[in-house]
């Protein structure tokens, strides 16, 4: 997994430093080329010298080589690497990461990198609790990068907690785990539509629905993972993508969602239609703000709005997978048997709509997937991201 792959090893301030020697020398067994940029602090903890005869390759540390005008690049480094890890990482390099600080070459080349980055946190426990520590991972996540949670057990200030950077093997397995799925979906090109829609009345006011993007942001993030290049048609939600695998096509209406997903599935070997398309819209839409001095009642007359999935459903190839959604209250089963019957769909994934922790809006799901040979798979509370994980699973295993 590992073999010819080029590697950052990125080595900071902590005394965890000892241990990346170990998985210094575990990459190069599992032939990877590893390229060591450490800090200046680093360097109190770790000698150069035993990590340049681990990979047979000088570390960088500085700026400037020497003072004959020779500098490192660090936007070669960031461009050659297939991976970049972090391990230790302090919480003062997660924070300038966070933010942007490139005070050192370590900071500068992550700013460059366009490859995955993991990260292998390093410190005290009341450190890594701290809130800004905390804030500075969760912003690094949202930048697509992998955090590798530190273990529970004797830090170096002889207190104990979590806080403890991962072992080497594990962390090797993080980045084996890593490159595998990556490999999983390469090549595939996965349509995902995510969010509401917004169906104007007038200049400012709209119908539309409670649905967040959060699960359909999940699944194009889970792709774009796995290695898919993925088109994402979102509605009008606040979420952020990340991942450099993820073009993303922000759309309002149903109708301009359909433009953008029937333009984009004949290319496309799979889509997951996650979006809460809007049923109906104004049949006309106001060119002026309406008043409401001018009238006291208001009756909208609505018209229906083009069903993408069962277009979809309709020119779909033999080559081609499509996965629905259906967010249903009570028995929701019949319902969406019939939705996917009716739309052509591989498999369709119900979630109810009437709980409090799954569905619309929360963080957490509750799914059962039915595929078009009639099996159904119930699935616990899961976070969305977990829950995409088993959508994922599902579509993987019918993609020819
Ligand atoms: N869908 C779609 N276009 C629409 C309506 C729905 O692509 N205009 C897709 C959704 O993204 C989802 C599936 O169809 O994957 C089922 O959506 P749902 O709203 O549950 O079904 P509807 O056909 O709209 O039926 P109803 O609202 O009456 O339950």
């Amino acid at each position: 997994m590992l073999n010819n792959k080029k590697i950052i090893l990125g080595i900071t301030g902590s005394i965890a430093a000892y241990k990346a020697a170990v998985l210094l020398r575990a990459l190069i067994r599992e032939g990877a080329e590893a390229q060591v940029v450490m800090t200046p602090a680093a360097k109190e903890f770790i000698a150069p010298l035993t990590l340049s005869t681990l990979s047979r390759k000088a570390v960088v540390s500085e700026f400037f080589a020497g003072k004959d005008g020779t500098w490192n690049s660090h936007v070669d480094l960031g461009l050659w690497a297939d991976a970049m890890l972090i391990a230790p990482a302090t919480a003062s390099t997660i924070g300038k990461m966070a933010n942007g600080i490139a005070d050192n070459i370590l900071i500068t080349a992550y700013l460059s990198c366009k490859a995955p980055v993991l990260v292998a946190p390093a410190m005290d426990l009341d450190m890594y609790a701290h809130p800004a520590t905390q804030l500075n991972l969760q912003r690094l996540r949202s930048y697509g990068n992998i955090i590798i949670e530190p273990a529970v057990g004797e830090l170096a200030s002889g207190l104990v907690g979590k806080g403890r950077m991962e072992e080497p093997e594990a962390i090797l397995a993080a980045l084996k785990g890593h490159f595998a799925r990556r490999s999983e979906l390469y090549g595939k090109k996965i349509l995902v539509t995510a969010g509401p829609t917004f169906e104007k009345i007038d200049p400012v006011r709209f119908v539309g629905n409670f649905s967040s993007g959060k699960m359909g942001f999940a699944i194009a993030e889970g792709c774009a993972e796995r290695g898919a290049e993925v088109t994402l048609i979102a509605g009008p939600v606040s979420l952020r993508t990340s991942h450099p695998g993820i073009r993303r096509i922000n759309v309002g209406s149903a109708n301009e969602m359909y433009a953008a997903a029937a333009e984009h599935f004949p290319a496309s070997d799979a889509a997951i239609l996650c979006a809460a398309v809007a049923d109906y819209r104004p049949a006309t839409i106001a060119g002026e703000k309406i008043k409401r001095e001018e009238q006291t009642e208001m009756t909208l007359h609505l018209t229906a709005n083009p069903d993408i999935a069962a277009s979809l459903g309709a020119m779909k190839r033999n080559d081609q997978v499509i996965a629905g959604f259906a967010l249903e209250t009570g028995d929701g089963i019949p319902r969406a048997s019939a939705k996917l019957k009716r739309k052509n769909l591989d498999f369709i994934v119900l979630n109810p709509a009437n709980e409090s922790d799954a569905g619309f809006g929360v963080d957490t799901n509750r799914i059962t997937i039915i595929d078009s040979d009639g099996n159904r798979r119930d699935f616990p509370l899961k976070s969305k991201q977990d829950a995409a994980t088993d959508i994922i699973n599902e579509l993987i295993s019918r993609l020819p």
